[in-house]
């Protein structure tokens, strides 16, 4: 496959609708300062306007026709960071580009261009390009495209805030809920606006695909196949976009692929989302296999999600203890209690003891509601914004990222 996408779908992005209290965003809210080149006026009001509408703020401190009028921003004591250039051809492209650099090494460049031939693509990444857009300019592609770039800035800067999180979701023997609060959480973040991605890494079921309804033409087994690294625009090319704009890697179609993957693979794939996303949601399960430890060891918060039944609780125990013995303790492992009825005869205060770990989280019993949202691949936070489980999704969220930024992660 081409690891760059070439996608000019015109569809509206698609963001969730419901209303989702505030919490704090990991992400940076630094302005980024953009000079637009573009030798059509009509255009750059349009991608002027496309900018504003980005979830990171951004300041167009000049719109041009050519090089050659922008290079007084660029030349200036405070040149802008990114330039959003037009390429009318491979040669005027890569001649653009070489001058931006010459003048400003630290230049992040984003490319638009009618032309969707993989030739210029390669030729203005080679050249220096971060990113390649082409036009008409799909809102989401560019929303996406800017927060790389800035995310990149970040990085050349040093800044750590921008550090992208990792909260997995682990049970496991399975069936205490993982999938459905991973689901969740990664709805409920991108709702938010949050740059989220999710990941299937669950050894025996598939369940993301089909509790999103998604049709992945890519799976985790291509990073199972890979010899080597893989780059980022590798990672992005192998994901699937749910209607929300939510970023999944599916789990493989094969039964096991899973348990192919390397703990290094697994390593590439966490320094690769943490580097692109500012939230990832990992649902896993099985053993402590040394799969599961390096993710555990990339992730800064794990869930731990269980019934209040008596095998539950007792298998709970056990593992806590084994990951606690691992350097995975309570300050990292959270319990979340699932299912939950008031009337269950065994009450939280009982599972609090014989876990001996204070719950972190409980999330009520919402048989309906959970098995419609499925049915119609469709989160909660979309299907049913209003109901109790939502409810307590949602403030499982603002918790994990309260508790994220609080520092100790
Ligand atoms: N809060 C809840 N209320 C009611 N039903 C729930 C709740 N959470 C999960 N369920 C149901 O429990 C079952 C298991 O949930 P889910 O698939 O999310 O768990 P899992 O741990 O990912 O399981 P698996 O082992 O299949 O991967 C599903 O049928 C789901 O509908
Ligand atoms: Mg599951």
């Amino acid at each position: 496959m081409s690891p760059y996408r070439i996608d000019i779908t015109l569809r509206p992005p698609v963001r969730f609708q419901a209303s989702i209290p505030n919490f704090t965003m990991v992400t940076m809210s630094n302005i980024l300062t953009i000079l637009l080149i573009n030798s059509d006026r009509a255009s750059r009001t349009v991608i002027a306007d496309l900018l504003s509408r980005c979830r990171r703020p951004v300041e167009v401190s000049a719109s041009v026709a050519s090089l050659q009028e922008g290079m007084k921003y660029l030349e200036s004591d405070t040149p802008p960071q990114v330039i959003v250039l037009e390429a009318q051809s491979i040669a005027q492209g890569v001649r653009d580009i070489s001058a931006i650099l010459a003048n400003n090494p630290h230049a992040m460049i984003i490319v638009t261009s009618m032309e969707k031939h993989p030739d210029w693509i390669l030729t203005l990444i080679r050249a220096g390009a971060g990113e390649y857009l082409t036009t008409p300019i799909n809102t989401e592609e560019l929303d996406d495209a800017v927060e790389r770039t800035a995310r990149m800035l970040d990085q050349k800067q040093g800044v750590d805030e921008t550090r992208g999180k990792i909260i997995t979701v682990y049970n496991p023997s399975g069936g205490m809920g993982t999938t459905s609060i991973a689901v969740n959480l990664a709805a409920t973040l991108s709702a938010k606006g949050e740059m989220t991605t999710l990941v299937d890494l669950n050894p025996f079921s598939n369940d993301i695909t089909a509790f999103l309804d998604l049709t992945p033409a890519y799976t985790l087994s291509s990073l199972q196949e890979t010899v080597g690294q893989i780059d980022a625009s590798f990672l992005m090319g192998i994901m699937t976009k749910h209607a929300s704009g939510l970023k999944v890697l599916c789990g493989p179609e094969e039964v096991g692929a899973v348990v192919g993957i390397t703990p290094n693979q697994i390593l590439n794939l966490l320094t690769l989302v943490k580097s692109q996303f500012g939230v990832t949601i990992i649902d896993t399960g099985g053993s402590l296999s040394e799969r599961n430890l390096e993710t555990f060891n990339g992730s800064d918060i794990i869930l731990y999600p269980l019934t209040l039944t008596l095998p539950a609780l007792n298998n709970a125990r056990r593992y806590l203890k084994a990951l606690s013995r691992l350097g995975f303790g309570p300050d990292r492992v959270k319990v979340v209690v699932n299912r939950y009825l008031p009337k269950d005869d065994i009450r939280i205060s009982d599972a609090e003891r014989i876990l001996g770990v204070k719950s972190f989280h409980t999330i009520p019993n919402s048989y309906v509601e959970i098995k419609e949202s499925i049915y119609k691949g469709t989160p909660l936070v979309v299907g049913y914004p209003r109901s109790l489980v939502t409810k307590a999704l949602t403030e499982l969220t603002s918790r994990t990222m309260a508790e994220l930024s609080n520092g100790s992660h």
